[in-house]
């Protein structure tokens, strides 16, 4: 895929109402964005999809719902205060900065002036709790929803009557002061993390390391549907790991600009749990009843960003195709391939024809008879083979289409996305139907 192909896959967004700028009558805000009807549909079907296969299929998994602001404390203990940060240069000549290590040499990218010495810049947004602005009511806004589940380590051990192995997961919204957020929704600077942490006995790290990539792997290409070929597992260099990760592996997807990453899968060992008791006071080993031994588990960590999965499986789907996909349209045409599961409209309810009432009675019974059981949309306006254009692009799996025939047989015609191929089912036997395929 090139570069150019990213560009259309941008503008295809925001025309069809996937992503928006935020603030975009005021002329955006850098690093922030918004999501639209058919977005928002999107986002939360990989949710519901990673909750399901983390969460709901498991039964040593704990889901959580922690609070985005903590105490200060949490982020002492964490090393977030003092080691969250990108080194970052600034321009003599015209004061821009950059993030150093994405800087292809020592001259400013935009007027070639000399750069300072790098800093360290913090990562993390602040804000004030309370009516008084001072360095007692300073607080964070999180980088990443992992530490909200290592403070509840010990809450969720003990009123769910668990036994290491188990894990914890939690979906939600991280922030980051990224000095340069970027290529679209991949790098900003509020994002939304779907984290899990597992805690083992010490010494099973490395199966467990093991299992969770697996699994990892398994749902971006069996659930999600996102293609063998642009996905792979890459192993971090010892330099790139983060302050407390023993290994790390990315999952990176084979974006049109390149190679990048959509999740880590981190062995924290016990350095989360340890730092916390240090900090907090509290005992936080674990006893084990059988053996009776005490320790700290230790934590593998499947991490991974909402935002830029949203846009690998855009960008998977994504179809161009010149000249049409019928003889009746000579146009370019959009296909978004996406996987039924996931899809923002699983069925389109289209009268064939909008003035003949006895149709469109029957459409909207139609409609009212499958919204209950998908999302669907009733589209009147246009030529047949417009409407079916419209819903191919937004990766509409189903389009059924009610005419004349339909009035006096309750039949209507099923229309297979990717096939277009059309077949006649009966009415009572739609959901049926929809649903095995
Ligand atoms: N708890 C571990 C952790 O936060 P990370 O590699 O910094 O690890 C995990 O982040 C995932 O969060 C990344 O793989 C990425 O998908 C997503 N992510 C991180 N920073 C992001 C940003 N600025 N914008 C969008 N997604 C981001």
């Amino acid at each position: 895929m090139e570069n150019n192909n990213f560009d259309k896959i941008i503008s295809f967004t925001k025309r069809r109402g996937f992503v928006f700028q935020s603030s975009d009558i005021y002329g955006g805000i850098g690093g922030f964005y918004d999501f639209g009807p058919l977005g928002v549909e999107l986002r939360n079907n990989i949710k519901n999809s990673w909750w399901n296969y983390m969460v709901q299929k498991r039964e040593n998994i704990f889901g959580l719902d922690s609070s985005i602001i903590m105490n200060p404390n949490v982020w002492r203990a964490s090393g977030h205060i003092e080691t969250f940060s990108d080194p970052l240069s600034e321009c003599k000549k015209c004061h821009k900065r950059f993030r150093t290590d994405h800087l292809k040499e020592n001259k400013c990218p935009e007027c070639n002036g000399d750069l300072m010495e790098p800093r360290n810049f913090n990562l993390m947004f602040k804000t004030f709790i309370g009516p008084v602005e001072d360095d007692t009511s300073i607080a964070y806004l999180r980088p990443e929803t992992a530490q909200g589940i290592f403070v509840n380590y010990k809450n969720i051990l003990n009123t769910q009557r668990t036994k290491i192995p188990f894990g914890i997961a939690q979906i939600g919204k991280a922030f980051r002061n990224e000095i340069t957020p970027g290529n679209f929704i991949f790098r900003m600077r509020e994002f939304e993390q779907m984290e899990m942490e597992y805690f083992v006995k010490p010494g099973k790290e490395d199966e467990a390391f093991k299992y969770w990539i697996e699994q990892r792997v398994n749902w971006y290409t069996n659930v999600l549907g996102i293609k063998k070929e642009n996905l792979r597992v890459r192993e971090q260099e010892k330099d790139e790991l983060a302050h407390y990760a023993k290994g790390c592996v990315d999952i990176e997807y084979n974006f049109p600009v390149g190679w990048l990453e959509i999740e880590g899968i981190a062995s924290r060992g016990d350095f989360d749990l340890s730092q916390h008791q240090k900090f907090s006071g509290e005992d936080l080993n674990y006893f084990d009843i059988e053996t009776k031994e005490k320790y700290l588990p230790s934590v593998i960590e499947p991490s991974c960003g909402l935002d830029r999965i949203f846009l690998a499986v855009l960008c998977d789907a994504f179809n161009e195709i010149e000249g049409g996909r019928t003889q009746e349209s000579e146009e370019k045409e959009f296909l978004l391939k996406l996987k039924s599961n996931i899809a923002p409209v699983k069925v389109a309810v289209l009268p064939l024809v909008k003035n003949k009432e006895e149709i469109t009675t029957k459409a909207k019974e139609v409609y009212n008879m499958l919204k209950d059981n998908f999302s669907c949309q009733y589209d009147e306006t246009g030529a047949i083979g417009r409407r079916y254009r419209r819903q191919d692009e937004i990766g509409t799996p189903w389009a059924v289409t009610i005419d004349f025939e339909s009035i006096v047989n309750n039949d209507v015609t099923l229309r297979n996305r990717d096939t277009m191929e059309q077949q006649r089912v009966k009415i009572s036997d739609l959901i049926s139907i929809i649903n095995e395929n």
